[in-house]
């Protein structure tokens, strides 16, 4: 039997040597490699063998099997190059044409929004601040008011790097970097007004409305006579410059482990003005985001003094805003890399 293979291999090689174009090629390799090929026969023959002869047929086979496919690749090289050279000399390809050309790209539906809602709060006054994707489980929860176990956690379940290290699941430790280095710039700690743009990451099961990475945009004030109207306001004034001047928003009781009180704004429908409709689900109304007044523990966390300083917060998502606006109705087209869908925008 190894004898036969070696035959087979001496056999093939010459046929191979032989072969002088493209459909001749194919031909070989159907006839020696194919389904039907010859080695691929005597490979299913292993079972007609006794025990002891298999490991040295099966162990020559693969190495015969590797020897031919990589002298169809030589040879498939070979061809090309010698085709390649006869069409220059024939004139056929002219290697003076310019390439065809990649049109210019544009920015990401995404990009696109969150410099838009950038924009917004830039003319508002906030500055904007950027803290890292990879946190520690003390800034992502313990210092923002949730200790182990508290069962939000669950709610913002995330991929884990260590049992210390994660991928945030929202903006808002930076609320405490911001404060930290803020409280610490100066003597005395200092008024802040910023907005914190990033990615989020959640362990969730990925919807039409849901992603496991997606981006929010935090927003901060703390300051000396900050009050719940501030945060009305500046959410308020935000969906009009946004979404158009007669927008009007409501304001519903929640709960977030570092505001107090916490709330959550919603807006009326852009698509039918609150009678309701598919996009709001008959309601009238659409998610803004969570915010609040920024709770005292997280304040001390930051390093300012509760009973001087006041502060509110605010986290907005950013595909589901952009989804409203422009009437799509699966935030999974947003990173699936189709561009049919990402040349709309
Ligand atoms: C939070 O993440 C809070 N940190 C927000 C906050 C900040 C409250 C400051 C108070 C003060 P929530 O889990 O609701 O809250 O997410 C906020 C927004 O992120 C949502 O309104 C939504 O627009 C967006 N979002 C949340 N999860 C996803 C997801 N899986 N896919 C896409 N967008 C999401």
């Amino acid at each position: 039997m190894l004898d036969k293979l070696n035959q087979l291999r001496e056999e093939a090689l010459a046929a191979l040597g032989a072969v002088k174009e493209g459909d001749a090629l194919a031909d070989w390799n159907r006839r020696y490699l194919g389904k039907k090929g010859a080695l691929t026969q005597m490979l299913r023959s292993i079972g007609e063998l006794p025990n002891e002869e298999r490991p040295a047929f099966g162990r020559t086979a693969n190495e015969v099997k590797v020897t031919l496919e990589a002298a169809y690749e030589a040879r498939a090289e070979a061809l090309r190059r010698e085709e390649m050279e006869q069409d220059l000399k024939r004139g056929a390809l002219d290697v003076t044409l310019p390439g065809r050309p990649i049109g210019p790209g544009h920015l990401h539906i995404t990009t696109q929004t969150l410099r838009k809602i950038t924009a917004i709060f830039a003319e508002m006054g906030f500055q904007v601040y950027q803290s890292p994707d990879v946190e520690t489980d003390e800034l992502n929860f313990g210092l923002l008011n949730i200790p182990p176990h508290h069962p939000a956690r669950d709610m913002w379940d995330t991929f884990w790097i260590t049992d210390e290290v994660l991928l945030r699941t929202h903006t808002s430790p930076g609320q405490i970097r911001v404060m930290r280095e803020r409280a610490n710039a100066c003597l005395t700690p200092e008024p802040i007004r910023v907005i914190l743009p990033g990615k989020c990451y959640r362990y969730e099961q990925v919807t039409a409305r849901s992603e496991h990475q997606f981006y929010q945009v935090e927003g901060l004030a703390v300051g000396r006579s900050i009050t719940m109207t501030d945060l009305i306001g500046t959410l308020t004034e935000f969906a009009r410059r946004l979404y158009g001047p007669e927008r009007s928003i409501r304001i519903r009781g929640s709960y977030f482990p570092f505001t107090e009180p916490s709330i959550e704004a919603d807006m009326d429908c852009i698509l039918c003005q609150g009678e309701g409709c598919r996009v709001c689900k008959y309601s009238g109304w659409l998610e803004v985001g969570g915010a609040g007044m920024v709770h005292p523990v997280v304040l001390q966390n930051g390093g300012y003094d509760p009973a001087e300083w006041s502060g509110f917060a605010f986290g907005l998502g950013v595909e589901r805003p952009a989804m409203l606006k422009y009437n799509i109705d699966d935030i999974r087209l947003f990173y699936g890399n189709d561009l049919r869908f990402l040349r709309q925008f």
